[in-house]
């Protein structure tokens, strides 16, 4: 059994993460913004009262993440910056290319990885096993992913990535792994309906990486099904 915690508990893929770290034992601390109208993670505390405890955390808000951290004395042995925006998939002239929304995505996909990794670090030194931080990244942030559209948050996805390599370089000598993630095409309010795969498939996968995520695969952004892929 571990302890996790996952931020974006209350929908789509943090939300399949959660009730499958449940089923399978882990002690889950479910992040969402806000806590009174996440139905679906009320219906997992009542189902598991010791191991789901939902907390509240805005990725975006230095203040709630100290409140949210200073809530918690357990040791952490993995956290899940699963939070995530996105602004749509037009090209140069799309009416959703705002500065505003430029601002909102990198902040969201990028400064909140680092800034929530920070923000539970003292937990994860607590870990009496292997530490492991995993950034739910994107296909779509690879240099290598050749597309004409979706600027923001392709930019966003390859920040992430880049912050979990600088991550992993700087955590190592804690002896703390980091990992960036692919999660799929998936079925979500993000994914839409026309993904390749449900977010109980999607969370299958990853849970299966994040338990081989060691201090040897540190630094590698990995899809869901274990493909090394290119940052
Ligand atoms: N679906 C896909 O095909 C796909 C593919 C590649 C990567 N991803 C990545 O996978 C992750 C999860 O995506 P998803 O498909 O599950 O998306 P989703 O259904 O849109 O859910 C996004 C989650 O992020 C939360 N969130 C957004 N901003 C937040 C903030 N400031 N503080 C706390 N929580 C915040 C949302 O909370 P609210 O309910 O409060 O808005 C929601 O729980 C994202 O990082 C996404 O970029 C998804």
């Amino acid at each position: 059994m571990s302890n996790l915690l996952i931020t974006g508990a209350n929908r789509g893929i943090g939300l399949a993460i959660t009730q499958l770290a449940l089923q399978q034992g882990d002690c889950v601390w479910a992040g969402c913004r806000n806590p009174q109208a996440a139905i679906a993670l009320q219906a997992l505390q009542a189902d598991y009262p010791e191991r789901c405890k939902v907390i509240e955390l805005d990725v975006v808000d230095e203040r709630s993440l100290q409140l949210a951290a200073g809530n918690i004395v357990d040791a952490l042995d993995l956290l899940v910056c699963n939070a995530g925006v996105q602004n749509g998939y037009g090209g140069m002239s799309a009416e959703e290319n705002t500065m505003e929304s430029f601002q909102t995505v990198l902040v969201t996909n990028i400064a909140s990885p680092f800034f929530t990794t920070r923000a539970f670090l003292p937990h994860l030194r607590k870990s009496s096993g292997q530490a492991k931080v995993a950034i739910i990244s994107s296909l779509m942030g690879s240099q290598t992913h050749t597309a004409a559209n979706a600027y923001a948050y392709r930019a966003s996805k390859a920040g992430a990535n880049n912050i979990a390599v600088t991550l992993s370089h700087e955590l190592a000598k804690e002896d703390i792994a980091v990992g960036s993630y692919h999660p799929g095409w998936v079925r979500t309010d993000m994914g839409g309906p026309n993904g390749d795969i449900s977010a109980e498939e999607s969370a299958a996968g990853l849970l299966v990486r994040f338990n081989e995520l060691s201090m040897q695969l540190s630094g590698q952004f990995i899809n869901y099904n274990g493909d090394k892929l290119q940052l």
